[in-house]
């Protein structure tokens, strides 16, 4: 089932979600329903407390390309373990802060771990767009967006367009 997603500013957006102690059905059902709306947005990666659930999972598919099998991911209890001191530069953006973009540096590398969609502990090494996503993803889990990386000027303007946008979804 697709969920809506919420938009900035939100004080749901602003909380530090609490780790999720056992699986159970209803945990990878939210997992299920998350994939689903990140497909249909379309988005890369969804965390939790986007659809104002403050549990610490979050869901991502990076395969972009055409004719390259997707790769649906399920992260629960996601922890950075180590970072590389190498940086690289993407142009983010975020389902709760639609149509806005801007450079962010973040490193390059990153060893994560989490438990999967089965109760498995996992353990991975991830560059690229993928390095990104899941640091970008994990920030959302403690109430961090990627424009909090801006300068207050770039921040609060992108913010008052979300405001804006909020009203305009309110009326229509
Ligand atoms: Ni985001």
């Amino acid at each position: 089932m697709k969920r809506s997603i919420l938009i900035h500013p939100d004080p749901r957006l602003k909380k530090v979600c609490a780790p999720v102690p056992d699986l159970s059905d209803a945990l990878r059902k939210l997992a299920d329903d998350m994939l689903e709306t990140m497909y249909d947005a379309p988005g890369i990666g969804l965390a939790a407390p986007q659809i104002g659930v403050l549990d610490r999972l979050i869901v991502m598919d990076c395969v972009k390309e055409d004719g390259v099998e997707a790769k649906p991911m399920v992260l629960f209890n996601p922890e950075i373990v180590a970072s590389s001191d190498d940086l690289n530069v993407y142009e983010e953006g975020c389902l709760s802060i639609p149509e806005q973009y801007a450079d962010v540096t973040r490193p390059s590398e990153v060893d994560v771990r989490w438990m999967d969609r089965d109760g498995n502990a996992q353990q991975q090494t991830f560059d690229g767009l993928w390095a990104t996503c899941v640091q970008h993803e994990i920030d959302h889990l403690n109430g961090k967006l990627f424009i909090d990386y801006l300068g207050p000027m770039k921040r609060q303007m992108i913010t008052r367009r979300m405001q804006k946008l909020k009203r305009e979804q309110a009326r229509a």
